[in-house]
């Protein structure tokens, strides 16, 4: 290396700092949409990735992964069982030797008014979401923590921060939770070199997106600053960077990611 190319602080080049070769990474809600994204953002910047889903669409989405060259692995998984995601965490360290990068992204999303949620229903939700990511906190955290370090990233939402009608309120306050969690577990970890870090996007284009009619779609677009949906890609991207040593001082924050609809 000449001299030029090194850093004043002696640290890695900048744009090595922004790669995950030799990484291996936990996605859960990797079957579809966001998490699909995600799988194959870190699987480019050079991770293996375990993808993790209730749906067995996550087989053909992890084969199509490795037809492109990636090495991943497809595992049916319910975030909201605790025995069942330490087997199946247990299963992806095996197959990886151990897991540096643990996303949450599973949810259910559901947009019922606050006067028709029942409590069958808003149990569902919480659990998926707000269980489920304290599971996967928890059960990456203790591995991060023996291992000296690692990454944690959840999938928060703007509905966690600001009320929208777009959203039922089990939804919001599971995703508000999210952001709680995501500081108890980043104060908890960060002397063991663990950082926990959310996202919180606003629309992006999804099968949920593609669901709605198109007068909804452009009411959600017309209410965000930049006049667009976010994609997949963008939100791969910033976990791609919150998991790369480029981000390594960062913990119990929350990346904003939608288009100025939120500015503080
Ligand atoms: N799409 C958006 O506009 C948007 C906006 C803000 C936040 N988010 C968040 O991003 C994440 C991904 O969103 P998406 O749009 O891709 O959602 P999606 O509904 O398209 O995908 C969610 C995935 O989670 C899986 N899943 C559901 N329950 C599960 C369970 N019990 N165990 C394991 N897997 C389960 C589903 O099978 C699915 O593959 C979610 O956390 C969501 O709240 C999305």
């Amino acid at each position: 290396m000449t001299a030029a190319a090194v850093p004043r602080d002696g640290g890695a080049p900048l744009p090595d700092m922004f790669t995950l070769r030799g990484r291996a990474a936990f996605v859960t809600g990797a079957g579809r949409g966001l998490g699909e994204a995600i799988a194959q953002g870190l699987a480019e910047a050079g991770c293996s990735v375990a993808l993790a889903d209730v749906d067995p669409a996550v087989e053909a989405v992890a084969a199509r992964l490795q037809s492109l060259g990636h090495r991943c692995t497809a595992l049916r998984l319910d975030v909201r069982d605790e025995a069942a995601f330490e087997a199946t965490f247990a299963a992806a360290t095996g197959s990886f030797g151990c897991i540096d990068i643990m996303v949450n992204n599973a949810a259910a999303t559901r947009s019922t008014s606050i006067w028709s949620i029942s409590a069958g229903e808003w149990d569902e939700v919480l659990a998926v979401n707000l269980r489920g990511t304290f599971f996967g906190c928890r059960i990456a955290g203790r591995h991060l923590r023996e291992r000296g370090g690692g990454r944690i990233i959840n999938l928060s939402s703007i509905a966690g921060q600001q009320p929208s009608a777009a959203s039922g309120a089990h939804y919001a306050a599971s995703k508000a939770g999210i952001l709680a969690l995501t500081r108890s577990f980043a104060a908890e970890l960060a002397p063991h070199g663990v950082t926990v870090n959310a996202i919180a996007p606003s629309a992006v284009n999804s099968p949920l997106l593609d669901a709605l009619d198109d007068e909804r779609r452009r009411a959600l677009a017309a209410a965000i600053p930049l006049r667009r949906f976010g994609e997949g890609r963008e939100v791969a991207a910033a976990v791609v960077y919150l998991a790369s040593p480029a981000a390594g001082f960062t913990t119990g924050a929350t990346l904003d990611l939608n288009g100025g609809r939120l500015m503080r």
